[in-house]
């Protein structure tokens, strides 16, 4: 198991290509988290960058319930650790393995397109909604949208509508 500096680390929940996704407990304050951490021991600073940008993404969506928390990020070893929150989320490729029922089906739609309009408000848009990364609550039936790694955060500036008549080259 990892070993990162003020956590207790419990388990492995997902290994992929970039990343591996841990659960575990923050020692200051004993709440239950979730830990990304990139999965090559000597990122480039792109891969690091990336990495921050996901955590200040969502850093800016905390006021949204269905986005989850991201806490801090921490180093480990040479590279980043995001830590967020763990609502005792299963992610909705987990959920279907056994079929889902059509009540289930159509809570979780209604749940995250208003979730989705919430995102879109902030002048986010997320580029990666898929079972994956769409988590649930199976008690008390929360919906939250996780992995912004390649969102799309459109800025201020690019925000000018252009009159199309003075557009450069039209
Ligand atoms: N906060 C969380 N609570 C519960 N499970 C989580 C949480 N964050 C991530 N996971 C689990 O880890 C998986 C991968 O997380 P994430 O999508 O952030 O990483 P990833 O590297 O993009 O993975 P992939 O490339 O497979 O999409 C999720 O599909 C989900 O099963
Ligand atoms: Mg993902």
């Amino acid at each position: 198991m990892i070993d990162i500096t003020g956590f207790e680390v419990s388990g492995e929940i997902h290994s992929s290509r970039r990343n591996k996704i841990y659960r575990g407990l923050r020692q200051e304050d004993r709440k239950p988290v979730v830990i990304k951490v990139l999965n090559d021991e000597y990122p480039s600073l792109e891969e690091l960058n990336k990495f921050q940008y996901e955590y200040e993404v969502v850093s800016k969506l905390q006021q949204i319930d269905g986005v989850i928390d991201h806490y801090q990020v921490v180093d480990y070893g040479n590279t980043k650790a995001i830590v967020m929150e763990d609502y005792n989320g299963l992610s909705v490729d987990h959920l279907i393995e056994n079929g889902m029922a059509l009540k289930t089906f159509f809570h979780l739609a209604v749940e995250l397109v208003d979730i989705l309009a919430q995102i879109h408000s902030e002048s986010c848009i997320h580029k990666d909604i898929k079972p994956h990364n769409i988590l649930y609550n199976l008690q008390t039936g929360q919906v939250k949208v996780i992995d912004f790694s390649i969102s799309y955060q459109l800025s201020r500036v690019n925000q000018t509508v252009i009159n199309p008549e003075r557009r450069p080259g039209g």
